[in-house]
């Protein structure tokens, strides 16, 4: 495994609740980041339930994880809502339907709205595979690359308006090597995110951590 760095000292979730926290995921993509919560909570390292996996491409590899989960799976196609605000709305209805507590945006390639933050105020969570505030947006780790930083890595944060942006939960530094491309990279960068987002979430919705 590639070195990381995880800003000591790390503070310990808060006593648990009686009842596991509700986490909608929304993804995008291919949920290796949904697979490694769920593998958390299976393992007792995260005091949570996810209530439902929300994704926008029909062909989203995270459906099959989900499914090997035994986790409902929901999709809202944004190709057929006429606004941002008009799939927000439509991601709000689902996520109270399945009584979710937090939204966890693992891989979530749409920008979010008013609508959503505010129907989870404080209440929402992302990652992102750049040091932020360095490299928001698409293309992170080339635009690392690019910039020519011998320190890449990864971040959680609470979820603000502007793209990748909001208070830090917690970051993990993955250094650069010699003849890395974006997809070497990345795929260390992807180990380092399996660790922290399960640690990010008990951390903030325990309270122990809060924006
Ligand atoms: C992750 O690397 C995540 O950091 C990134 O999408 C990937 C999803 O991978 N998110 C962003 O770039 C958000 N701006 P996954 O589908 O395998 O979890």
């Amino acid at each position: 495994m590639s070195a990381a760095l995880i800003s000591p000292p790390l503070p310990q979730p808060l006593p648990r609740s009686p009842q596991p926290w509700r986490l909608g995921i929304l993804a995008s993509g291919s949920g290796t980041n949904m697979a490694a919560i769920a593998t958390a909570i299976a393992a007792g390292h995260l005091h949570g339930e996810i209530a439902v996996v929300i994704y926008n491409n029909p062909d989203a590899g995270v459906v099959a994880k989900a499914a090997a989960h035994g986790i409902p799976t929901v999709l809202h196609n944004h190709r057929h809502y006429p606004s941002r605000e008009a799939l927000d709305a439509a991601l709000v209805a689902t996520l109270r339907h399945y009584g979710v507590e937090w939204v966890v945006m693992a891989g979530w390639m749409r920008r979010v709205t008013a609508v959503l933050i505010d129907a989870f105020p404080q209440r929402m969570v992302n990652i992102h595979p750049s040091l932020l505030p360095s490299f928001p947006g698409v293309r992170a780790v080339e635009q690392a690359l690019q910039a020519g930083v011998a320190i890449a890595g990864c971040t959680v944060h609470f979820v603000e308006l502007a793209v990748d942006s909001g208070p830090i939960i917690l970051q993990a530094a993955v250094p650069v090597l010699p003849g890395d491309t974006a997809a070497s990279l990345q795929a260390r960068i992807q180990q380092q995110e399996h660790i922290i987002y399960p640690a990010a979430i008990a951390l903030a919705a325990s309270g122990a951590i809060a924006p």
